[in-house]
């Protein structure tokens, strides 16, 4: 079974037949939101809002311990996180969609690990490559199918929010290397690798980072909004692809 986390515009899946709800809870707490379990194109699949249903928690106060430990409950045969990035590389335009294939953490302050208790054994996880190879697969292949473009490979950067960064911050989001923003992607990818889970992102790019393109004296948030909107036709269409090509 498919396990998809739905961010920012995508608090719900209208593409999924809702069978029901069922709230979980974990040694960590309680997840963002009752999983919904359903079909789409015939097949399971479980669905996590991250921020919430109705949108109400924000990046920094996320359980993400309590989210992945209640999807890694279900066994689920991938795990696909949406996620709604501001864009740095020039051509990671409003509405274009990108499967990451690195990271980098500006998050602090966040519950990260699942290995911090004083009676477990120090554990250390590889994460050179953090995103699962296979599900970065599914997610290409099923958007080939969908027809729809992705960009193959980016640097994610993970940062605090919520607020959105200065010009100068993003400048040197850059210098590292990094593509893309978002406040999510930290701690919930490596926690996800704690746990052994087959997860990988899809990115929507929401808007220009901070100082660049049309944004060099803000961010409009009303065309946030709109763009995610539009782009959520798009990820549909892939997550559909995505479920079919997993059951085969
Ligand atoms: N910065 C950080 N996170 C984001 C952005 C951004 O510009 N857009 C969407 N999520």
């Amino acid at each position: 079974m498919l396990a998809i986390i739905g961010g920012s515009g995508m608090t719900q899946l209208s593409c999924l037949e809702i069978a029901h709800r069922r709230i979980i809870r974990t040694p960590y707490g309680e997840p963002s939101g009752p999983l919904t379990f359903g079909q789409i194109n015939n097949r399971d699949i479980v669905f996590l809002a991250r921020h919430g249903h109705g949108h109400t928690i924000p990046p920094h106060a996320i359980n993400y311990r309590a989210n992945l430990w209640a999807l890694h409950s279900l066994r689920p045969s991938h795990v696909i996180a949406i996620a709604s990035v501001g864009g740095i590389r020039a051509d990671l335009t409003p509405g274009r969609l990108v499967v990451p294939d690195q990271i980098i953490d500006y998050t602090y302050g966040r519950n990260f690990t699942f290995f911090d208790g004083t009676d477990q054994r120090v554990t250390h996880i590889d994460f050179t490559l953090p995103y699962c190879s296979q599900t970065r697969m599914l997610l290409l292949q099923a958007a080939k199918i969908a027809n729809e473009s992705v960009f193959d490979n980016g640097v994610y950067a993970a940062t605090q929010g919520p607020r959105l960064e200065t010009a100068a911050e993003i400048n040197r989001l850059e210098r590292d290397g990094a593509d893309m923003v978002g406040m999510t992607g930290m701690p919930e990818t490596a926690l996800a690798r704690e746990l052994g889970l087959n997860y990988a992102t899809l990115a929507v790019v929401a808007n220009h980072a901070a100082g660049r393109g049309t944004n060099v004296q803000g961010i409009p948030f009303k065309e946030i909004y709109a763009v995610l909107e539009r782009a959520m036709v798009n990820v549909r269409n892939i997550l559909q692809q995505a479920v079919n090509c997993d059951g085969d």
